[in-house]
């Protein structure tokens, strides 16, 4: 079996941050998301990878992961000339996937479990894996018949027929390919996930199972600090770093390497990557991408691009790269 994972599309709904870099490297308890999908593939045993991508972030992506040989896997990069949609990035892999079964993974997804129990399980066209939320409507939704069998796939439905999210992550076979080549775009002008796989599902070669514990889809402000929550589990974690003993860590909290942290309050759910000072603060419920200096502030809900800089409050920001000091908060988009 070979794996894919979707690295491309715009991420406009994490801006300014995804003006310099693709929203899959923003990190989740400082790790990149994208790196979550590359090693569940890698610990299900599927270690031939295609990675698509945006020939604009091409540079960051390979620098950080290569050939992939340091992540215990061989990628192959695919460029994507723009986000025509996930079955259109799909469709771009079919010279990898030759005849093999592959798993297609969002790199904006996070799945507490690991693949391996649902490969093992998976024996026809195409297999999806169905998680409950309580906003369905942002997500492709599967209806089930009175058997339990999925009925319709729709994408983002304003009224859905259940709560049953399809996740992004697909098992598919080399057939999906010519159901991908006769679809058209959608109102939205993206070739869809969901109509590929509604296709395999009239032909009688869908299949389903529910993800057991948590799934995010991080690609909000929102969904990212509640994926970094997620993914730090509970307590405090400090790599090589200083905190003073006037400061105070309430877990879920990991502070990365060379970090100083003097007078503040970090928790709950609080990352904070390497490189960074921390004075004077209190932050909770953010991501801090390494390199970052804050000094005498409240801040909550945010991400912190990498070498920000931060004085005083920031509440339910996202910060670009390099923010200066003194820069008050954007309001998210
Ligand atoms: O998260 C699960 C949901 O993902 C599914 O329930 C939906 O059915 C599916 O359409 C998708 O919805 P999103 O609106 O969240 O998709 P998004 O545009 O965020 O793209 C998901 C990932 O795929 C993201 O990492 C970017 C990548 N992508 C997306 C497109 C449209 C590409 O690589 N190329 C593309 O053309």
């Amino acid at each position: 079996m070979k794996g894919v994972i979707l690295h491309a599309g715009r991420g406009t709904r994490l801006r300014p941050l995804t003006d310099a870099g693709p929203k899959q490297l923003v990190p989740v308890a400082n790790k990149p998301m994208s790196q979550y999908s590359l090693e569940a593939l890698r610990d299900a045993g599927i270690t031939e990878v295609a990675m698509v991508i945006d020939a604009a972030h091409r540079a960051r992506i390979c620098g950080h992961y290569g050939d992939g040989s340091g992540f215990g896997v061989s990628l192959t990069y695919v460029e994507q000339d723009c986000p025509r949609g996930i079955s259109h990035a799909v469709g771009l892999c079919r010279e990898f996937v030759g005849q093999d079964r592959f798993v297609a993974c969002l790199g904006d997804n996070i799945m507490q479990e690991g693949l391996r129990p649902h490969a093992d399980r998976f024996g026809s066209e195409a297999m999806v894996l169905l998680c409950p939320v309580p906003d369905p409507w942002r997500f492709g939704v599967a209806e089930l018949d009175g058997g339990g069998a999925v009925r319709r796939i729709t994408e983002k439905p304003q009224n859905p027929a259940s709560n049953l999210a399809v996740i992004g992550v697909y098992f598919l076979s080399p057939s999906i390919f010519d159901v991908i080549g006769s679809l058209e775009p959608s109102d939205r002008g993206e070739l869809e996930i969901t109509d590929a796989l509604q296709g395999v599902l009239d032909s009688g070669g869908l299949e389903h199972r529910l993800v057991g514990g948590w799934w995010k889809d991080a690609g909000t402000r929102r969904d990212v600090i509640e994926a970094n929550g997620l993914a730090l589990g509970a307590g405090a974690r400090v790599g090589r770093s200083r905190v003073s003993p006037d400061s105070a860590l309430r877990g879920p909290v990991l502070v990365g390497d060379g970090c100083t942290v003097e007078s503040s309050e970090l928790g709950p759910n609080v990352s904070v990557g390497d490189g960074c000072t921390i004075r004077n603060c209190a932050l909770s419920d953010s991501v801090v991408m390494p390199g970052c200096e804050l000094e005498s502030g409240r801040v909550r809900g945010s991400i912190i691009g990498t070498g920000s800089r931060v004085r005083g409050d920031c509440a339910d920001a996202v910060l670009a790269e390099g923010s200066g000091a003194g820069a008050r908060a954007a309001p998210p988009r």
